[in-house]
């Protein structure tokens, strides 16, 4: 066996503690594995003294995490620290540019980062590796990395943040609150540092923006992406949608239309006959449409200690065995710009839900907005029986016919602003078109 590699972990909450953890209970079948040691050298953290469940007095403990960067015996930078910029871009840039290869979990990093620590890996010819940013413990970029290299993508659909599946499906299950099941997604130790991420759909978007250019082939562009959260989602939201035979999630979609690659992550009406309807909990699920192999769908823990840190090692492995390539598959020089289509090209049957002011007339009132923006509806639900006792305002739930966002997007602001409506309206787009 020749020399053992030598990294540093910065950051040790819940993945880099996992990770710890693992290189102590597996070391020696990864040693195996890898054909070399895999030997801690050094970590980071801010509180030396804080009890992690974990022994870390074999390792020196730099309390300035940017020395590990610039350390002459380490080989590996593990940065799981988190945030796009400050000390974990620091870090990572430093690192690259001392010619360590790192292994990460930060997809905000990559997301706004990617092309550009990509490129300074390629010159340095070192590992710049982000299994576990994308869907936890499910082998996403490896997937797309190698096994379905051959293949030309037409689509990436996935169910890419734990928290708010999580929030989701308890929130169906249980009938709890929004804010009760986030709590526990929390100390679960699901959710993001600052949780807005997760519920806001900006956690999904970054893992999106990822995706994309590993399957098309584009430089990464979280700018790109639109973004809409589950804040808005209530009880009666999920009652309707599954009178209606759907399961609402919030899904990423990569799709090329009309030439452009259209990027969204948004709460969407799933079909409960499809694979992704049934995913549940922090599981997240990732499908994907290549021209030869068709349909393809991986499903795993998208959140949380174990299956994080397992993607991480994976990533340690990989460097230690030295498998060293473009961050995005193909030369960063080659990525093309991910040019978005025009908005009005996705067609789609549409969710609303609205609450009207309990009044003769104003159902009247509120169908001739919908048919002044050229709305055409299919299915009208008068949900008495969930009206706040005392409120005034009857829950109405729509299904519309296809149409296209522009024009939803008009609808809902003429509805915004009409006296027989009472709050802001909800619409999700309902996915019809997929076979996954
Ligand atoms: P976490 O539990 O909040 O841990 C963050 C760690 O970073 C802590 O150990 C903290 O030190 C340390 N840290 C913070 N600022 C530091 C600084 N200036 N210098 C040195 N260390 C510093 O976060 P996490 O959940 O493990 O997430 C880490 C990364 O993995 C993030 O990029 C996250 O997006 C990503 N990720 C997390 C999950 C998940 O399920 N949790 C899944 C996939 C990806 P102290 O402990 O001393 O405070
Ligand atoms: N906060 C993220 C989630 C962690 O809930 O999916 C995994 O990236």
């Amino acid at each position: 066996m020749s020399d053992s590699i030598r990294i540093a972990i910065a950051g040790l909450g819940t993945v880099g503690a996992g990770v710890v953890k693992i290189l102590a209970e597996r070391g020696d079948v990864l040693a195996l594995a890898a054909g070399r040691a895999i030997e801690i050298m050094a970590v980071s953290a801010r509180d030396a003294g804080k009890d992690r469940g974990i022994d870390i007095s074999g390792f020196r403990f730099e309390k300035d995490a940017r020395a590990l960067g610039v350390a002459a015996d380490v080989d590996v930078v593990v940065e799981l620290i988190g945030g796009a910029d400050g000390i974990a871009f620091d870090l990572v840039e430093s690192a690259l540019l001392n010619g360590k290869h790192v292994v990460t979990a930060n997809k905000a990093l990559i997301a706004r980062h990617g092309a550009h620590l990509a490129q300074i890996a390629e010159d340095k010819n070192v590992a710049l590796n982000f299994e576990a940013g994308v869907a936890g413990g499910i082998p996403i970029v490896k997937a797309l990395r190698e096994g379905l290299v051959a293949n030309e993508i037409s689509n990436v659909t996935g169910i890419l943040n734990g928290t708010c599946n999580y929030i989701l499906t308890e929130m169906e299950e249980t009938g709890r609150d929004f804010e009760d099941v986030l709590v526990d997604a929390q100390d679960l130790g699901y959710a993001e540092a600052d949780p807005s991420f997760d519920v806001g759909g900006i956690d999904a978007a970054h893992k999106l923006a990822i995706l994309t250019s590993l399957a098309f082939g584009t430089k990464v562009d979280f700018a790109q992406v639109e973004i809409e959260g589950i804040e808005k989602i209530n009880a009666t939201d999920i009652y309707h949608a599954a009178e209606f035979g759907y399961r609402i999630k919030l899904l990423g979609i990569a799709e090329i239309v009309d030439g452009g690659i259209l990027q969204s992550v948004q709460p969407t009406l799933v079909p409960f006959e499809r694979p992704l309807a049934a995913v549940p909990g922090v599981y997240n699920a990732v499908a994907v449409t290549g021209n030869y192999v068709g349909d393809v769908i991986l499903e795993g823990r998208g959140a949380g200690q174990g299956p994080t840190a397992s993607a991480v090692v994976s990533d340690i492995v990989d460097v230690a065995r030295g498998f060293v390539f473009p961050p995005f598959i193909i030369p960063t020089a080659k990525l093309r710009e991910a040019k978005a289509p025009a908005k009005n090209s996705l067609k789609s049957a549409y969710y609303l839900r609205l609450y009207a002011v309990d009044r003769a007339g104003s159902m009247a009132e509120i169908t001739r907005a919908l048919a002044l923006a050229s709305v055409s509806i299919e299915r009208i639900v008068q949900s008495g029986e969930r009206m706040e006792a005392g409120s005034g305002r009857l829950p109405v739930v729509f299904m519309t016919h296809e149409t296209d966002e522009a024009t939803m997007r008009e609808a809902m602001t003429l509805l915004a602003e009409h006296a027989d409506v009472a709050g802001e309206p909800v619409m999700m787009r309902i996915d019809n078109s997929a076979t996954h």
